[in-house]
């Protein structure tokens, strides 16, 4: 129901005008207290900031135990986020829940098969529901990139776009995805993570996005990334789109990779793609405490890594989120190298390392194998700002020419940089999201009377 920002409301028993008391008194609440005075949601109020060029007071008093609840998402009735923690607990058989939740076993299987639907990770397995690991519901078979016997293949390399953040650097992203096309005749990108901003990473991060909540950030990555003919992006899934899945349950980069043909969504925190038989791409999000502190430390270990180390990171057969089960789900994981050196068996077609989150970008070769630290599409948040840290903005073409038996013959690599663009997104208003058509702000209002 569309209310317009022309109403009277009462605060402090005063009658006032809405719109104009929200412009002058928009910093003394949050978004979450003006949302809960005006009746109205969070998207609203942060859609409404961002139409008037005005801001609401910091929210520093987040508190990381009671996360930010996403939006409600009704499925038949029941909240899914209750289906999620019931089932976080422990896997119930279909009887099992519907005592809990009071329908149906039948009715509780149709809850299961729309949850998945939306986007959120819950699995029925062997007469037994239970919530599963991020990642696409059907792996595509890749079989190789390189369906043609060519010696060269050129591909772009880029991460945490962090859509949904007043940061994000859009047209950094467009101009980037065009060079590949036009200059390289690229025609796929890696992307190694974060490609929304997600939920509850920092205090006071809802103040810094354009879009909040798991369909907002959505719509604004299906409706930002560039969508260019025979194009095709390969996603992984990071640490801020899996803060939706730590809250909830829900994987948005299904959601994501269901919305563009052009998406193919692989997988969250590790996986691999195989370029050719003999050589394979891993793709890999880190992840474990506060991302971005971390990020410069993480570098150095990378860049400390001796070859024989990096040979076994890149050996390893698990994937990331086969580990998921056995840490119950806690996507918070430090010690990612050792676990992955735990691991055992090895494949050596693995010869490029596509590292995401760290925001930094460097590349070396080592024992045969070129690490890649992708950098980012998020200028300087004021999580970034705090710590006096710069992100990098850009991303890396990069050229394989093969050996015969497909091995890297020679490796071309060309970091493409940007310079941070303030407020970039404005630049792309998204458009209403589908059944909102009717929140649009009317051009004129009538105010005389009737007839
Ligand atoms: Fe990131």
């Amino acid at each position: 129901m569309y209310k317009p920002w022309t109403r009277e409301i009462t605060v402090d028993g005063k009658q006032e005008m809405e719109e104009e008391y929200f412009a002058a008194h928009a910093s003394e609440r949050t978004i979450r207290e003006w949302s809960t005075l005006l009746t109205r949601s969070i998207g609203a109020i942060s859609k409404k900031t961002s139409r008037m060029g005005i801001t609401c007071k910091n929210n520093n008093t987040v508190n990381e135990s009671q996360p930010e609840p996403l939006e409600n998402r009704m499925v038949m009735g029941i909240d899914p986020e209750k289906v999620i923690s019931y089932l976080r607990q422990k896997p119930h058989t279909a009887t099992e829940l519907a005592d809990v939740l009071d329908r149906g076993p039948q009715t509780v299987m149709e809850i299961v098969a729309q949850m998945q639907k939306l986007g959120y990770c819950v699995v029925a397995k062997q007469q037994r529901i239970m919530t599963s690991p991020p990642g696409p519901i059907q792996q595509a078979p890749i079989v190789t990139l390189q369906d043609q016997p060519y010696d060269e293949i050129a591909f772009l390399l880029i991460s945490d776009l962090h859509y949904s953040n007043q940061h994000a650097q859009v047209t950094a992203v467009h101009r980037i995805v065009d060079l590949a096309i036009k200059e390289y005749g690229i025609n796929f990108a890696f992307i190694a993570g974060d490609i929304c901003d997600g939920i509850n990473m920092y205090k006071g991060q809802a103040n810094e996005q354009y879009a909040i909540g798991a369909d907002a950030q959505v719509w604004a990555a299906i409706n930002h990334l560039p969508n260019r003919p025979g194009f095709r992006y390969f996603l992984l899934g990071g640490n801020h789109d899996g803060s939706f899945y730590k809250a909830a349950g829900l994987d948005i980069c299904r959601l994501v990779g269901a919305a563009r043909h052009d998406v193919d969504y692989l997988g969250a925190f590790a996986v691999d793609v195989p370029i050719t038989e003999a050589l394979s791409i891993r793709l890999w999000h880190p992840s474990g405490g506060c991302p971005y502190a971390l990020s410069y430390r993480g570098q150095k270990a990378v860049a400390s890594m001796g070859a024989q180390e990096l040979i076994e990171l890149m050996a390893s057969t698990d994937r990331w989120y086969d580990q998921l089960d056995a840490l119950g789900e806690s996507l918070e994981r430090g010690d990612v190298v050792s676990s992955f050196k735990e691991t055992v068996g090895r494949s050596m077609s693995r010869r490029i390392l596509g590292i995401g989150h760290l925001h930094v970008m460097t590349h070396f070769a080592t024992g045969g194998i070129h690490v890649f630290q992708a950098g980012c599409f998020e200028g300087q948040t004021s999580y970034l700002k705090q710590k006096q840290l710069t992100p990098e903005i850009g991303g890396w073409i990069i050229r394989v020419q093969f050996t015969r038996s497909g091995q890297i013959k020679r490796l071309m690599a060309e970091w493409i940089p940007f310079e941070e663009r303030f407020d970039d997104h404005r630049a792309y208003p998204l458009p209403p999201m589908p059944g909102e058509a009717n929140a649009l702000e009317p051009i004129f209002s009538y105010e005389g009377e009737a007839g």
